[in-house]
């Protein structure tokens, strides 16, 4: 697959180098190009299947999109990727990020939107499905505790696009969970906050760190 990633930083570098690992083709898109690899977080050289290029570079033959900015920067990220003039229409758009105001709280929408629906609505002609999101990035680069994979839960509402989101997230070693339509983010996006918050001790209870996971066990 030829994958796009906007946001090369803990999220998104640890997904595209271990992509490209595996053997995918990644294009980093970045804002600084002339900073090369050393823009790309999560390990040191980049791994040969994988380049640093501009943003709308990135996306231009791209199979999917990939977006792990900062919340506050997604729609300039868009932007720059030439969301404007459709360069994303059609595509897959997976939406790794999480809506977060200071203190890690969640900036849930006027109607309770998701901001996976909220990155929709910015460009309605993708396909997006929000994944990689309820886990920290240590997780994605090594999903498995015990042998055993950990959960990761992908919504969205174009079959193909989720697809890629189930695919793309076996090839990491997680197991990959349709948790339904884009709407469902809601509840994907309170599932990261709870992961946050149990890491940092936010709950009132003693901070588990970052080396922990959720599982789905079925019967
Ligand atoms: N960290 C986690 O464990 C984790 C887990 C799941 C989901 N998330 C979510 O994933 C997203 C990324 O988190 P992160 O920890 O990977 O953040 P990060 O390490 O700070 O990386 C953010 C990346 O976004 C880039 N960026 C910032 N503004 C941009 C813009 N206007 N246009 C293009 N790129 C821009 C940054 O590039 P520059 O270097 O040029 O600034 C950097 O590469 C967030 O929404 C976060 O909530 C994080």
């Amino acid at each position: 697959m030829r994958i796009a990633i906007l946001g090369a930083g803990n999220v998104g570098g640890t997904l595209g180098r271990r992509w490209a690992e595996a053997g995918h083709d990644v294009k980093f898109g970045v804002r600084r190009t002339d900073a090369g690899a050393a823009a790309v977080k999560g390990g040191q050289g980049l791994p040969s299947r994988a380049n640093v290029v501009a943003p709308a570079e990135a996306v231009r033959d791209a199979n999917v999109v990939v977006l792990a900015t900062p919340w506050g920067a997604v729609g300039d990220a868009l932007r720059e990727a030439g969301a404007d003039a459709g360069a994303l229409d059609g595509r897959p758009l997976l939406d790794a990020t999480n809506p977060l105001k200071a203190g890690f709280a969640l900036d849930v929408g006027a109607g309770g939107e998701s901001g996976a629906e909220r990155v929709q609505a910015l460009v309605p002609n993708a396909h997006v499905v929000k994944a990689f999101n309820t886990t920290g990035a240590e997780n994605l680069r090594d999903p498995s505790y015990g042998g055993q994979p950990t959960v990761m839960f992908y919504a969205g509402n174009d079959i193909g696009a989720k697809r890629v989101a189930h695919e793309l997230a076996s090839t990491l070693g997680f197991d990959p969970v349709d948790a339904g339509v884009l709407s469902r983010a809601r509840e994907l996006e309170h599932l990261a906050a709870l992961w946050i918050a149990l890491a940092n001790g936010a709950t009132g209870a003693p901070a588990l760190g970052r080396n922990f996971a959720f599982r789905l066990v079925r019967r």
